[in-house]
C-alpha cells in the first residue's frame, strides 16, 4: 500500500514536463522499448511478449534497490546488452527515476 503511494508520489514529483524528461522518455521509446514494450510491461503493442522484463511491475520495482536497477543499465545482464556506451550514469539513474518509475505508477498491477 505504501509503496504504491509512494510510487504514485515519485512518479508526480519526478515528472515535470521538461525538454530534458521528454528526451529520455524518447530515449526509452528509441532503445529499449524493444525488448520491454512502449509501455515498459515487456509487451508489443499487440501484446505479444517481447523479451524484456516487465519494468511497469509496481511490486517488482517497489523492491529493487535504485542503485542496482542503474548499474544493470549501464553493465547490462542475461539477454538484456549493457548501455555503458551510450548512456552515463546519471542518465541511467534518470532512466530509472523519471521514466521507469512513472510507467510503474501508470499500471496496476
Ligand atoms: C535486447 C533486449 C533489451 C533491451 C534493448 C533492453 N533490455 Fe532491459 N532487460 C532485458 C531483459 C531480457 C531483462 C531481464 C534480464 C535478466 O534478469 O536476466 C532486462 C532487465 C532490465 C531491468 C531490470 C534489471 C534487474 O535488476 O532485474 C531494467 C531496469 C532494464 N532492463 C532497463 C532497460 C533500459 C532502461 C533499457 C534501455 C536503455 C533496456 N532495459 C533495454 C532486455 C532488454
Amino acid at each position: 500500500m505504501i509503496s504504491r503511494f509512494a510510487a504514485l508520489l515519485l512518479a508526480f514529483l519526478a515528472t515535470p514536463l521538461t525538454a530534458e524528461v521528454r528526451d529520455l522518455k524518447a530515449c526509452f521509446q528509441e532503445r529499449c522499448a524493444v525488448c520491454h514494450g512502449p509501455d515498459g510491461t515487456g509487451r508489443g503493442t499487440n501484446g505479444a511478449r517481447l523479451g524484456g522484463r516487465n519494468l511497469a511491475d509496481a511490486r517488482w520495482l517497489a523492491k529493487q534497490e535504485e542503485a542496482e536497477l542503474v548499474a544493470v543499465i549501464l553493465r547490462g545482464r542475461g539477454a538484456m546488452p549493457g548501455f555503458r556506451r551510450q548512456l552515463s550514469e546519471a542518465e541511467s539513474r534518470r532512466l530509472v527515476v523519471e521514466v521507469i518509475r512513472p510507467l510503474a505508477a501508470r499500471k496496476r498491477p
